[in-house]
């Protein structure tokens, strides 16, 4: 009977030393943290529980009885971060490569369902060369396994999914499907197939950078939601993020005292809009202005930037913001925008956090590239996200709210609960331009002096339509409010829906258009 105190202590130490201190060297080398390194960087010191330290894999093929490393592959459990509980995985790139067995696959099942249980965020530290090949079938039901757990815990705890190495075939699906994706510049890759399968397939010559590193999927494809520089920084931000979402879909997200005035007001909104209606401005600069401390977490900073979207506070509570931004593509809703604001509305609706919205949009982007691509469709999504919504939203118009996309951008008429306009803003079917136009195209043909007609028409339909005074009669718009004080009547108007409760009518779910 060998010393039950020796024996543990070896295996808790096989455990921690993972695939050996040559493969832990190399992973230092290539720039990443260890999964031990990077699960402590995430909790609050001495809050980590490991689960399943000393589970092994039951492979017996492939001379793999000899390679029994306790933990097999995978570290995790549950700690706190900022004193909430919360639930992780990291998976450790010095065990066969990271790569998903059985066994670990089953350790990772069991803390989402413990976490769905309890009610706890789910943290993904994703770095591994997929199926572990060795085990077939076992690993792929295992993939399947945790796909499935994705999938019930999405809307009921929020999962975030950091890329800090290889992630590819299949195995992409999970983070995927989870809330936020973060990938580490340089050291990340995300693809369903690699270089080598795509230069046989398709004679593509592609590096695995520019096929599937970070900056590939914040900027082109949309994937991932962030970039960062460094193992660090990705730790940095899920607790940066975690602070801003409550822990699970019935508590509200934790609302802090706020040391930014409640009342204060912003002189320079005064005279942000250009004079020229179609002078671009940076909607950021609204933003930053109305909220706590000008703290605004951008989520997909660098796709679809033409629409704004990211975490804030207000008067101590989150809230999301969408927002189109002037500054890109005039504002304009495209295919991608249309996406990434849908996305952002249906977690914030998920979560209950409140959407506040700054509108200056001149409409969807015209063109055979939208109209092939399903803009129809597309468009459809953020329409149909704003509609079901059912927690606070609020709206300011600062500018142009035109035509389909007046309505999209949670308008009055999609159950919006309070509507401000700034004076500046122009509520119409469409720009004056192209209304006189279809309007008065037979009296400019027989104009003596066209441009004069022209310009006559653009006055007379400017001073009719383009102002929030029509809207206002309606009572599509609640208010009209000097842009200086944004930030106080935001805060009030949100404080004053605390506690909104509005459901939609019973159904097993919606259809959206996907
Ligand atoms: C078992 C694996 C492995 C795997 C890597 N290793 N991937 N072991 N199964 N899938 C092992 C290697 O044998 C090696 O072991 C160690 O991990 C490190 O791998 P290296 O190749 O030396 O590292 P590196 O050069 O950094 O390359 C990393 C890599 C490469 C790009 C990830 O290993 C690779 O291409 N692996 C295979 C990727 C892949 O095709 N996976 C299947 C995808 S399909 P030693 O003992 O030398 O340290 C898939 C389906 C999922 O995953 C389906 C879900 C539905």
């Amino acid at each position: 009977m060998p010393d039950q105190d020796a024996f543990l202590a070896d295996l808790q130490r096989r455990a921690e030393r993972g695939g050996g201190e040559e493969r832990l060297r190399r992973q230092r080398e290539a720039g990443k943290l260890t999964a031990r390194e990077r699960i402590d960087l995430l909790f609050d010191p001495g809050t980590f529980e490991e689960i399943d330290k000393l589970v092994t894999h039951r492979c017996r093929d492939f001379g793999m009885d000899a390679q029994l490393v306790p933990g097999d592959g995978v570290v995790g459990g549950r700690g706190r971060v900022d004193g909430r509980l919360v639930y992780a995985f990291a998976q450790d790139f010095t065990v066969f490569g990271g790569s998903l067995s059985e066994t670990n696959a089953a350790k990772i099942v069991k803390l989402m369902d413990l976490a769905v249980t309890v009610g706890a965020p789910i943290i993904g530290l994703n770095d591994s060369g997929g199926a572990r090949i060795q085990e077939g079938v076992l690993s792929l039901g295992g993939y399947a396994d945790i796909f499935l757990r994705n999938t019930l815990a999405s809307g009921v705890v929020p999962q975030v999914s950091a890329v800090m190495g290889p992630c590819a075939g299949g195995a992409v699906y999970s983070p995927a499907i989870t809330d936020f994706t973060i990938m580490v510049k340089g050291t990340s890759h995300m693809f369903v197939t690699g270089p080598d399968v795509v230069r046989t397939v398709t004679h593509e010559d592609v590096s695995k950078e520019a096929l599937g590193g970070a900056m590939t999927h914040n900027e082109v494809s949309g994937v991932a939601h962030f970039a960062v520089d460094d193992d660090a920084a990705c730790i940095r931000l899920i607790r940066e993020l975690l602070a801003l979402l409550p822990s699970n879909n019935v508590d509200d997200p934790p609302r802090v005292t706020a040391t930014d005035p409640v009342d204060r007001v912003d002189e320079a909104l005064d005279t942000l809009i250009p004079a020229a209606p179609s002078q671009a401005y940076d909607m950021l600069d609204v933003i930053r202005a109305v909220v706590d401390d000008g703290y605004f977490l951008e989520v997909h900073q660098h796709f679809a930037r033409n629409l704004l979207v990211g975490l804030a506070r207000l008067g101590g509570w989150p809230v999301g913001i969408v927002a189109n931004q002037p500054a890109h593509l005039a504002g304009t809703l495209d295919i991608d925008a249309s996406i990434k604001g849908a996305r952002f509305v249906r977690f914030c609706d998920a979560f209950n956090v409140p959407l506040v919205t700054f509108e200056d949009v001149p409409g969807f982007l015209p063109g055979t590239m939208q109209e092939f691509g399903g803009i129809i469709r597309h468009g459809a999504k953020l329409l149909y996200a704003y509609a079901e919504a059912t927690v606070p939203k609020l709206t300011v118009i600062t500018r142009k709210a035109y035509g389909g996309a007046y309505c999209v951008m949670s308008s009055k008429h999609l159950r919006t609960d309070v509507n401000f306009a700034w004076p500046t803003a122009e509520i119409a079917v469409m720009g004056a331009e192209g209304a006189v136009n279809l309007l008065y195209r037979r009296e400019f043909e027989t104009a003596a002096d066209v441009e004069a007609a022209r310009a006559a028409r653009v006055a007379e339909y400017r001073e009719k339509f383009a102002n929030p005074y029509v809207a206002a009669r309606h009572g599509f718009v609640d208010e009209v409010i000097r842009p200086r004080d944004t930030r106080p009547r935001l805060v009030a108007a949100l404080h004053g829906l605390d506690g909104k409760r509005q459901r939609n009518p019973p159904r097993k779910h919606g259809n959206i258009p996907l």
